[in-house]
């Protein structure tokens, strides 16, 4: 707006350098006993103008002393930007990225993104470090549980809800957040999975996995970006002019803010790219990076770049505008005060409980089923077993905001609502006598094993991603006892377990679901509700395939147990413990051929895909219907999968519905040897079903013409 260009431009020009250089600072809260506070010296940089942003100050009050020492107390009045890593629910929690990704709804996704943005702002938060867009496909790496999964496009769409759950269509609303896609780019291929790690991956992988997300984000509006601390075949992501002024900015067209990662502008020289403060900033600045989080390196340094000319003063103020263009829309100049109005009606957190619950059943994946689920209304004696049955505090997962355990419903709690004619025996498993003592007392076991939730997230790769030695000693004494075991993993990953899924009756994967767990899975295990979550990942049968997803390319020699020399493990086999889109639930589904609104297609075209899909079980049931191409014959190696589209349908026993999908030529280009897009003529094969499981997929093809 001209309004807007001319206030920034006024501001500009009064702007002395130390203020300048202030906007493109974020401070990092201070802590004490209470919490996160500003204690005295971070006040006064705020009222001198050293600081345009901070990170990690929780609690209305706190916000509100922190944004007076800007408006009232500085010269320029510029309001402060209050940020935090708002991921999966601020107060209320919903199920951790991985577990939200498994429901399939983006619908969902855009309303438990709402929900946490209006009580995110609430507080006085006016942008969250969301959504986490890495294509994962390595469990090792504990940051899997903040991602959507394997698939680039289930996270092109998912950063396209997520977007908008945040910040709406007016950013300017008193409960509207501004959202940052992180981490750009490639995070996720982290050497060995080990955090932190160096990534080294091709341009194609960076084409048709990594950048897709981003792109969505982009087009649905994101306010800002932030690149990955990590470095990529020999260029830190912080200082990487090429993907962040060329691919994100010109390529794209992204104009809102590059904010980097906590401290990477200053481990830019432990990187060993730059010799001091200046060189790490010019670096930074250079490449795009808008706002240094909490390193400092900005103030030292950004100065002293000037006076030894690595840096021009255009690109600062350049820099400075794109911040200051993001407060006008956030309306922080008009009404600073306006997000932080404090307590939401109970009504309103009523309703996002419900929703907590909703997500969280739709979250969990029933791995597997011999009858054992639902659990029989007159079950009469139940043990409840395992270190994460009675645990709230772990349900919130790695990023809890300001969850809290004590407003989180426990498994245990939630099976006691459940049933509430059972009489529920509960044992931690620490002593395995007294679990066991419990599970011969009873007529089911309910087993819940996993991981804690500092066992994922940042910093927390596991070379073994798998369920800890002791909980195995339980459940092997358990599984003894010849009774049914149903079992909750917790995680924020797949766990490589062969042994478990030999033996339970029923296993059900939980990620960390958030405030409603315990209600969730309650509703689950009784039947009350039929689980609704599909794999949004390849869950590995041994921790020697990692990584192994569904997308691989095609081999001259595929497997073929007949001959030796194709491509396989003498150990293990290719196969993964569950592939991608796997998930059951209390019915059955029959798909019928997918049927092709027309036999070819030219650009600009569209195609529509019909697929019948029957419930031919007793009960109503949801299903997630995926739709795949496969490219046979192109001019580079096409994936042996890919996703296009995916819906959920919903049909009662017997019922019969129709899933429809639209796609646009689009669909079927890919980057040719050169790495530009190109649609090339030619068969194309679609395939539709319930997941990436060859032999559950059913086909029809199409003829692409081209001009060429
Ligand atoms: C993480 C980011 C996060 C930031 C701020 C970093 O350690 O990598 O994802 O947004 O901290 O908390």
């Amino acid at each position: 707006m001209m309004e807007d260009a001319a206030r920034i431009e006024g501001l500009l020009r009064a702007m002395t350098l130390e203020e300048k250089v202030g906007q493109l600072t974020m401070i990092r809260a201070d802590f004490d006993a209470a919490g996160s506070t500003l204690l005295a010296p971070k006040l006064a940089d705020i009222a001198a103008g050293r600081a345009g942003s901070v990170l990690d100050l929780r609690g209305a009050s706190a916000i509100l002393l922190g944004q007076k020492a800007a408006v009232e107390n500085s010269r320029l009045k510029i309001p402060l930007l209050f940020t935090l890593d708002v991921l999966h629910g601020y107060r209320t929690i919903f199920p951790v990225p991985l577990g939200e990704a498994a429901a399939f709804e983006p619908d969902l996704w855009t309303r438990t993104a709402r929900a946490a943005a209006v009580e995110a702002a609430a507080d006085g938060i006016a942008l969250t470090y969301a959504p986490m867009l890495d294509v994962a496909r390595d469990p090792r790496w504990g940051r899997i549980v903040e991602s959507a999964g394997e698939d680039p496009f289930v996270t092109a769409r998912f950063a396209e809800a997520k977007v908008k759950g945040f910040q709406t269509d007016d950013l300017a609303r008193s409960d509207a957040v501004a959202a940052t896609a992180k981490h750009f780019a490639g995070y996720a291929a982290v050497n060995a999975g080990r955090e932190y790690a160096s990534a080294d991956f091709s341009q194609r992988t960076l084409e048709e996995v990594y950048l897709p997300p981003f792109a969505a984000s982009v087009n649905a509006g994101v306010a800002a970006i932030m690149p990955a601390f990590i470095e990529l075949a020999g260029v830190p992501l912080t200082a990487h002019r090429a993907l962040l002024t060329g691919v994100l900015r010109k390529r794209f067209g992204f104009d809102g803010v590059l904010v980097s990662d906590f401290f990477a502008v200053a481990e830019l020289i432990k990187h060993g790219v730059a010799a001091d403060a200046a060189e790490a900033a010019a670096l930074a600045l250079n490449a795009g990076v808008d706002i240094d989080m909490a390193s400092g390196t900005y103030t030292e340094g950004l100065p002293e770049a000037l006076a030894r000319g690595l840096v021009r003063i255009e690109t600062i103020d350049a820099a400075v505008r794109r911040v200051l263009a993001l407060k006008l829309a956030l309306g922080l100049f008009e009404k600073p005060y306006a997000r932080g109005e404090g307590a939401l009606a109970p009504a309103t957190i009523e309703a996002y409980r419900a929703l907590a619950r909703e997500a969280a059943r739709q979250s969990v994946v029933l791995l597997q089923n011999n009858g054992a689920l639902p659990l029989p209304a007159q079950t009469g004696r139940l043990a409840v077993i395992g270190p994460l049955a009675d645990a709230p505090g772990e349900m919130l997962g790695p990023w809890r905001a300001a969850g809290e355990a004590s407003e989180t419903v426990s498994f245990l709690a939630g099976v006691e609502t459940a049933f509430p004619q059972a009489t529920v025996i509960h044992a931690n498993g620490g002593d395995i006598p007294a679990a066991l003592e419990a599970a011969r007392a009873s007529d089911a076991v309910l087993l819940f094993l996993g991981e804690t939730a500092n066992m994922s997230g940042e910093a927390n790769s596991r070379a073994r991603p798998v369920i800890p030695e002791a909980q195995r000693a339980l459940a092997e004494a358990v599984f003894a006892l010849g009774k049914p075991v149903i079992v909750t993993l917790t995680s924020g990953r797949p766990l490589v377990a062969p042994w478990l899924f030999e033996k339970a009756h029923a296993v059900l994967a939980a990620w960390f679901l958030g405030s409603e767990a315990g209600n969730a899975l309650g509703d689950i295990l009784s039947g009350a509700a039929a689980p609704g979550g599909k794999l949004p990942l390849s869950w590995p049968f041994d921790a020697g395939q990692i990584p192994v997803y569904y997308g691989e390319r095609p081999t001259g020699r595929p497997a073929d147990p007949e001959n030796h020399d194709t491509s396989k493990y003498l150990d293990v086999p290719n196969a993964p413990q569950f592939p991608f889109g796997h998930g059951l639930t209390y019915t059955r589904f029959d798909y019928t051929e997918p049927r092709a609104s027309v036999a070819t297609l030219r650009p600009g075209e569209i195609l529509t895909v019909e697929v019948d899909i029957a419930n031919i079980g007793d009960v109503a049931g949801e299903e997630t219907v995926y739709l795949f191409i496969r490219d046979p014959l192109a001019s580079v190696t096409r994936p042996l999968l890919e996703l296009k589209a995916f819906t959920r349908i919903k049909a009662l026993p017997g019922e019969r519905v129709t899933a429809r999908f639209h796609l646009t030529t689009d669909a079927f280009s890919f980057p040719d040897a050169d790495g530009k897009p190109r649609l090339e003529p030619g068969e194309i094969e679609i395939l539709t079903g319930p997941g990436a499981a060859s032999s559950l997929l059913k086909r029809c093809r199409v003829h692409i013409v081209t001009n060429e």
